[in-house]
């Protein structure tokens, strides 16, 4: 065992040492390669170091280098060092966190670790928390509480009842919703369409003066760091209203609600704290390999009477905080304590660095794209900045071109109708050196 384990980590260190230097997409070659694993289930055992073998030459090479320094799709952070090794462990320990009496080192991680993700967030510090998968799953767990707390006050009880016959919630989104809110609502039987969409602005923000009338139980999704631009919704103006009708308010914070940890974002956030539940997620800004997110809600009851369950051979009566009492699941890893690792080896001022250096390498990209004579579609007020190279067939060329030459990688995107190439820089690897390596390799793509 020893030998195949420390076999396998140096592999991984190996692959960790060459991620600055190989090109980000893997090559056309190496996912050819992967046809080599349509194997006939195999009849007899393959030693495990061979296994590993295989694993690494065959599926490394085809990896996208997420865990590098020039990974700028979507909304990826890497991995900090600490927490992959923080996962390594908890992966040895092999603990089935549902459980405070069977796995208490896990529960108890994992409780420290919500205590200080709410000091970080200025929330409320009674939340109760969800350890989950990402941010859609934290959507869903913490829209689930919102669902059990304003049925409970009109006296019908979802968990036990369901929503057959049960009186009708009134859903309120921005029209610039992330996709995946409308999945959560899809699993919670609040359906995916039966929502009012309020107009938003040029930056995808509701505009708070095309709220509509409430009435009934009600819950408003808002946002914090929409995906393409990195805006925020005006959270002041939708808690007033939406409370005056005692409407749930929830914060989709996927990435943004990071923002609340540094002097420089803090602002953006003025408001989000008056809300009912928030959702963010691990695994984008604060760099812990995935699948990591976590669900707030101010009333904890409300997400326990959501998610808790009770059987006889479950050992759930304890005076300790039991993970599988907030979580849509009952078996699951151990989450909680790269998240721990994460925070205990950054520290306050490690996080708001993290926020504050990835952003200003996001405002570094659009000031070398607009000195190269790129439009910048958005305000660059976070981490997101999308450019226009033109009419979109030359934008799409430029994504691929980009995509292709290898230097980094971004993804494309059509904002408010115009096609777009989007940056997100959440890796804690990009240095001042990758930023002007990879904006070098757009300025010189966009000129061919
Ligand atoms: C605003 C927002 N909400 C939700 C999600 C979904 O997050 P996850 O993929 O972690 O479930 C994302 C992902 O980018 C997002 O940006």
């Amino acid at each position: 065992m020893r030998e195949l384990l420390e076999n396998t980590a140096q592999r991984a260190i190996s692959y960790l040492e060459a991620i600055g230097t190989r090109k980000v997409a893997p090559s056309a070659e190496a996912i050819a390669n992967l046809a080599m694993l349509n194997e006939r289930l195999p009849d007899d055992a393959t030693p495990p170091e061979q296994v590993i073998n295989t694993l690494d030459e065959i599926c490394s090479p085809a990896t996208m280098a997420m865990a590098g320094p020039r990974f700028f799709g979507f909304v990826i952070g890497g991995a900090l060092p600490v927490t992959l090794a923080a996962n390594w462990l908890a992966g040895a320990w092999d603990q089935n966190s549902g459980l405070y009496a069977v796995t208490p080192a896990t529960a108890v991680l994992e409780q420290i670790a919500l205590g200080w993700l709410l000091d970080l967030f200025k929330l409320p510090a009674q939340c109760g928390g969800a350890f989950v998968t990402g941010a859609t799953m934290a959507n869903f767990s913490a829209l689930a509480a919102g669902r059990h707390a304003l049925l409970e006050r009109i006296g019908w009880n979802v968990e036990a009842d369901g929503l057959f016959g049960a009186p009708s919630i009134t859903v309120v989104v921005g029209e610039e919703a992330h996709p995946t809110l409308f999945k959560s609502l899809g699993l919670l039987g609040l359906g995916r369409n039966r929502v009012i969409r309020v107009p938003v602005d040029s930056q995808g923000r509701m505009r708070a003066d095309s709220l509509p009338k409430l009435t009934g139980p009600t819950i408003v999704c808002t946002q914090a760091g929409n995906v393409n631009t990195g805006a925020f919704d005006p959270f002041p103006e939708i808690c007033e209203w939406a409370h005056s009708s005692g409407a749930w308010v929830h914060v989709d914070g996927a990435f943004g609600l990071w923002a609340t940890t540094a002097s420089s974002t803090v602002d953006l956030a003025d408001g989000l704290a008056a809300a009912d539940s928030w959702a963010t997620d691990f695994h984008k800004w604060l760099n812990v390999p995935y699948d990591s997110g976590v669900a707030f809600v101010r009333d904890a009851a409300a997400l326990s009477a959501a998610m808790a369950i009770t059987a006889e051979y479950l050992p759930t009566e304890t005076q300790h905080r039991n993970p599988a009492d907030h979580t849509p699941e009952l078996s699951r890893r151990a989450r909680g304590v790269e998240v721990w690792a994460a925070i205990r080896s950054l520290g306050r001022e490690g996080i708001a660095d993290l926020v504050d250096r990835t952003c200003r390498h996001a405002r570094r990209f659009a000031e070398g794209l607009r000195l190269a004579g790129h439009r910048i579609l958005n305000d660059v007020v976070l981490n997101q900045v999308l450019v226009s190279f033109g009419d979109p067939r030359t934008t799409e060329r430029v994504v691929s071109a980009l995509q292709l030459d290898g230097t980094c990688w971004c993804g494309g995107t059509v904002w408010q109708g115009e096609t777009a190439m989007r940056i997100s820089v959440s890796s804690w690897a990009t240095t001042d050196e990758d930023v002007e390596k990879s904006l070098d390799a757009m300025i010189r793509v966009a000129r061919r």
